[in-house]
């Protein structure tokens, strides 16, 4: 690899380990960074394209209901024991008073088909706080990743409004904040979002109604520091402020709990924006001793995405997929000025000496966009292999046909983007067959006859996605299901299938092709159903 050149492109700002494919954290990375354009993740960006967006909800602001969850199951976080934290135990808390509110089971709802084995409840939960006060604010929150979902409910203690300040400093002070951080996250919280009379009717005045809310600052739609200087100056119509019943007035209590000195630092817009940033990401790193977080989430400079690696009716291999490559100005790279090629190794460990080629995509403009105004564009192929020699792993070359000059890029050093050559998914011989709210999967799987030993015994790894009682989000359990061999082969692979009966929750969802155990097994691994059709095409 050309260092001096991939320096000179940007690509070696970071002093974080590279970027290896694939991550546990790909699907994250594609929500965050691949909000819009050609190729997008819109799920959760689309639920928040402005910042007072509430899907027509009357009273409704999303960004908020976002922000508000993280710190309702964050707060809960003891710092001496290292227990609890942002672990997703919101879910089996929200019939507590101090979680009152649709917000908490909104946000959940919002989130909840992303979760997957990759990413937990917990990392999509930091993760849409961090893209809600990008939206508003323009905010830059570090967003580590690597939480793990709670399986019941933590401790109590998430301060309410008429609860005394040193019981609210204590609750604080446990999770692990100062009262000077108390003081910035409320501030920092209570810029979006309301107070709503559903819920509130002895803090929000006049009829009970979806659509009488009752806002912190008179601009809930950006994230600004109006909430200081509007309390600063006595113009402020907070609820939590000017209650008639001082019981109820906690903001009124927490911001002058230091003689007002923190709000008068965070008069200034760039001093609030900072502490903002600060704050939250100690909050969303709040997490129990058995969690470790990785580095800050950065795009990736390049990521494939493979869509199809199968055994065509004709016996050859077909290899379908997208290289992305980050083209973001500071990266220097014109897409049009480059050509993108994969130099791959065959089954056996031999480089080919052919490349595959790439066209870039144009579509749309061809481009992609997300979070801290990235921009990527994407180089398709769609090759045919010989199924004798079949791919395992390969490097991308990126090619400047301006100058001529050529970057390889080896994932990091690791040999290449692996491709398991031995397990092939059977896409087209694969279904989902449905009828009113019955289903059967059918998965085919070509796997090269090496690989199968008398003790290889072939499993389809399958996810359930089993709603929580009252929730949207699912419980994930892998059930093993053997697969079964079959007299149908095609050169040096045979086919092997399995047929079971899948529920209606789980008919998006995950697997993994196993053959063998522990250690020594062979694993194609994070396959998806939604990749098959609803009807198999014939073996052979
Ligand atoms: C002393 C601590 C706090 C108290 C007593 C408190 C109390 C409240 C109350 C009573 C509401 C209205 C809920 C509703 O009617 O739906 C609310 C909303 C909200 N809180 Fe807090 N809060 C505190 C701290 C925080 C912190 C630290 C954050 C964020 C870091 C935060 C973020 C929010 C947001 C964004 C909303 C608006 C939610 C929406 O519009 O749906 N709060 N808070
Ligand atoms: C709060 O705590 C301080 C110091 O511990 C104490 O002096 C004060 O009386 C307490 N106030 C209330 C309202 O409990
Ligand atoms: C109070 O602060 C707000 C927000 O900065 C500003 O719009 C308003 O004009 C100020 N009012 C007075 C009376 O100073
Ligand atoms: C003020 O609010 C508190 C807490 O909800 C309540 O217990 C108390 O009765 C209220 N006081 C008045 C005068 O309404
Ligand atoms: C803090 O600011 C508020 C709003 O301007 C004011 O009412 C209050 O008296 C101040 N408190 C202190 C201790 O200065
Ligand atoms: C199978 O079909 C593809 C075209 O779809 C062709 O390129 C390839 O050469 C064929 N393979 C064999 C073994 O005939
Ligand atoms: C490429 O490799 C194939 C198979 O090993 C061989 O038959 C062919 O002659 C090679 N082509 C070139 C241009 O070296
Ligand atoms: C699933 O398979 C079973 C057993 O073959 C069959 O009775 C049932 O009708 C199938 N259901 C659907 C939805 O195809
Ligand atoms: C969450 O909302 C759903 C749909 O409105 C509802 O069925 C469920 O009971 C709610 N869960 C809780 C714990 O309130």
């Amino acid at each position: 690899m050309h260092w001096s050149f991939l320096a000179s492109l940007g690509l070696l700002a970071s002093t974080q380990a590279a970027y290896v494919w694939p991550s546990p954290h790909d699907g994250i990375e594609d929500l965050l960074f691949l909000q819009s354009g050609y190729i997008r993740f819109g799920s959760l960006a689309d639920q928040i394209l402005t910042c007072d967006f509430g899907a027509g909800q009357p009273g409704i602001q999303k960004a908020a209901e976002w922000v508000r969850t993280a710190f309702h199951d964050a707060v809960t976080h003891d710092a001496t024991a290292k227990t609890g934290g942002l672990d997703a135990s919101i879910l089996f808390e929200l019939d507590r008073a101090e979680n009152l509110g649709a917000a908490l089971n909104n946000t959940l709802a919002d989130i909840s088909s992303d979760v997957s084995v990759k990413s937990s409840a917990a990392d999509l939960l930091a993760l849409s706080l961090v893209m809600a006060v990008a939206r508003c604010g323009d905010l830059r929150v570090p967003l580590r990743l690597g939480r793990i979902d709670a399986t019941e409910a933590g401790p109590l203690g998430v301060p309410e409004a008429h609860t005394d300040l040193n019981t609210t400093k204590k609750a604080f002070e446990k999770a692990g904040f100062s009262e000077e951080d108390m003081i910035t996250l409320v501030a920092c919280g209570h810029t979006l979002g309301s107070v709503h009379s559903v819920d509130h009717p002895e803090i929000v005045s006049g009829e009970v109604s979806a659509e009488n809310i009752a806002h912190f600052d008179t601009t809930h739609g950006t994230f600004d520091n109006a909430v200081i200087t509007e309390y600063l100056n006595s113009t402020t119509s907070n609820p939590l402020i000017i209650n008639t019943n001082d019981t109820l007035n906690s903001d009124k209590r927490v911001f002058a709990a230091d003689g007002n000195a923190t709000m008068t630092k965070l008069k200034d817009p760039a001093v609030y924006k900072a502490k903002c940033e600060d704050a939250f990401e100690r909050m969303l790193d709040l997490v129990p001793a058995s969690v470790t977080l990785s580095d800050p989430l950065q795009p990736a400079d390049v990521k494939p995405y493979i869509s199809t690696h199968q055994l065509k009716a004709n016996g050859s291999i077909e290899f379908i997929g997208r290289i992305r490559i980050r083209t973001t100005a500071s990266t220097g790279i014109n897409p049009n000025d480059i050509t993108v090629a994969l130099s791959y190794i065959d089954r056996n460990g031999v480089r080919s000496n052919q490349t595959i080629p790439t066209t870039m995509g144009t579509f749309k403009g061809g481009s992609s966009f997300g979070y801290l105004g990235e921009n990527f564009n994407w180089f398709e192929f769609s090759q045919i292999l010989p199924s004798s020699t079949g791919i395992s792993a390969f490097d991308v070359k990126l090619t400047t046909k301006s100058s001529g000059a050529v970057t390889t890029f080896d994932n990091g050093g690791t040999g290449g983007y692996p491709i398991n050559p031995y397990i092939l998914f059977q896409q087209r011989n694969s279904c989902l067959e449905t009828q009113n709210l019955n289903g059967n999967l059918t998965i085919v799987a070509a796997v090269h006859k090496s690989q199968l030993q008398d003790n290889s015994a072939p499993q389809l790894k399958l996810v359930h996605r089993t709603p929580f009682p009252r929730s949207f989000i699912s419980k994930l359990e892998a059930e093993s299901i053997p697969l079964e061999r079959t007299s149908a082969e095609s050169g040096e692979f045979t086919y092997l299938k399995v047929t079971t009966p899948l529920e209606v929750s789980s008919w998006r969802t995950s697997f993994d092709v196993e053959l063998g155990e522990g250690e020594a097994a062979e694993r194609l691994e994070y396959q998806h159903t939604s990749e098959v059709h609803d009807s198999c095409e014939a073996l052979v």
